[in-house]
């Protein structure tokens, strides 16, 4: 499948003439700062060439056509606009209705309908943010062809966020819709998650690759365990704030939490709101270390990450803990962890170039075996975001 392609299957499904536009949006792999979003911490995630290519055109009447070449090909959901509702049936079409929904709950009604088409090469629920990258594709489709001036793109990333919260119901934070709306070629973008403020910073990585590794698990239930570690980490933040001044857990450095540690009354609570703190105080410490060079020190932090996220924040898994685990124990890997909300999905890791074709017969012949699933390897790229092609 390709651009042109895709065109071809839109005139087949939708018929031909009028203002046919084509876009594209990416994919994100965030290198380092997890489960930090939600609690005013810093991210450093990056967008991928990888994405979904989206087409679209206005219509007259007030329905909406949503399709999209990766489920059954010539299926077409549709949705009368005076009827934007959630409804289990609609199943992928939920994230782009989620957006025409929530654009209206913002005061922006669309005149008409528009049928639309998409095809994405993201693998789905591999942690690489297929759902973000579809949200922003859908609310930038909107802006350019009904030409609403008033919204740029963090507005557009503010807007997916905010259809996955209230109309899709997982609670997420910030950083996907950013990175896949925000993304910069050969750039990570270093972001404060506390008031959004945030900088470019340059990937030219000489000796070195960054690599993903689908684990090719997904376990049901990720957006209850997600809320939930959200919901542990509010109650750490209250109990916290009784005695401390600060309005996020990413007010604080290691040592106050540690003295102030005592006042969560429970142990998993506690092991979270660890998690939150360490991992955004790595996270800065991982993006001054890329900045003098020192990649040795970023991949440290990255296996602290890993430890960190399997041991307090408990967001592993067994087949994942295996990818981490055959990267730690290959030389020439300079860090390796897990990536995204967790519970499967992919690692991230970085690899010295002469170890990636070690790196990935390791993977090929030892997975398996300890799995019996088959693992997938990508070079990453890191590309530019949501934007019309
Ligand atoms: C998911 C969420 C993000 C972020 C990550 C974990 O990808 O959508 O907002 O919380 O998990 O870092």
């Amino acid at each position: 499948m390709d651009e042109k392609m895709l065109r071809k299957d839109f005139i087949e499904l939708y018929g031909d003439g009028g203002d046919i536009r084509e876009y594209f949006s990416p994919g994100r792999v965030n290198l380092i700062g997890e489960h930090t979003d939600y609690n005013g911490g810093h991210v450093f995630p990056c967008a991928l060439t990888l994405g979904t290519y989206g087409i679209m055109r206005r219509r007259n009447d007030n329905t909406l056509k949503f399709s999209s070449a990766n489920v059954k090909k010539g299926q077409v959901v549709s949705v009368d606009m005076s009827n934007l509702k959630y409804d289990k049936k609609y199943s992928w079409a939920n994230y782009p209705l989620g957006i025409v929904w929530a654009l209206k709950d913002k005061g922006i009604e669309l005149e008409s309908g528009f049928e639309m088409l998409i095809w994405g090469n993201i693998p789905n629920g591999s942690g690489l943010s297929s759902s973000a990258s579809i949200e922003v594709l859908m609310a930038k489709m909107i802006q350019d062809q009904y030409e609403i001036k008033s919204l740029n793109m963090l507005d557009l990333a503010l807007i997916g966020q905010y259809s996955e919260n209230n109309f899709n119901g997982c609670n997420c934070g910030i950083m996907d819709q950013f990175a896949v709306a925000m993304g910069k070629k050969d750039n990570a973008m270093f972001l404060d998650t506390s008031d959004l403020s945030y900088q470019y910073a340059p990937i030219d990585l000489k000796d070195e690759k960054i690599v993903i590794i689908n684990s090719k698990v997904k376990h049901s239930l990720v957006d209850s365990a997600y809320n939930e570690r959200r919901e542990q980490c509010s109650t750490a933040l209250q109990e916290l704030q009784k005695e401390l001044d600060i309005k996020t857990l990413g007010d604080l450095d290691i040592d106050t939490f540690e003295a102030n540690k005592g006042l969560i009354k429970d142990d998993i609570v506690r092991k979270r709101a660890k998690h939150a703190v360490y991992e955004n105080q790595r996270t800065i410490e991982a993006v001054k270390a890329l900045k003098r060079n020192d990649v040795e020190s970023f991949g440290k932090l990255m296996n602290e990450s890993h430890i960190s996220l399997r041991d307090d924040y408990e967001v592993s898994c067994p087949e994942i803990d295996v990818l981490v685990e055959i990267a730690w124990a290959t030389e020439g890997v300079i860090g390796s962890r897990i990536t995204g909300g967790g519970f499967g999905g992919c690692t991230v890791s970085i690899v010295k170039n002469d170890a990636v074709d070690d790196l990935k017969r390791r993977v090929e012949k030892e997975y398996p075996k300890k799995t019996g699933l088959d693992a997938e390897v990508y070079i990453v790229d890191i590309g530019d975001g949501t934007r019309r092609i």
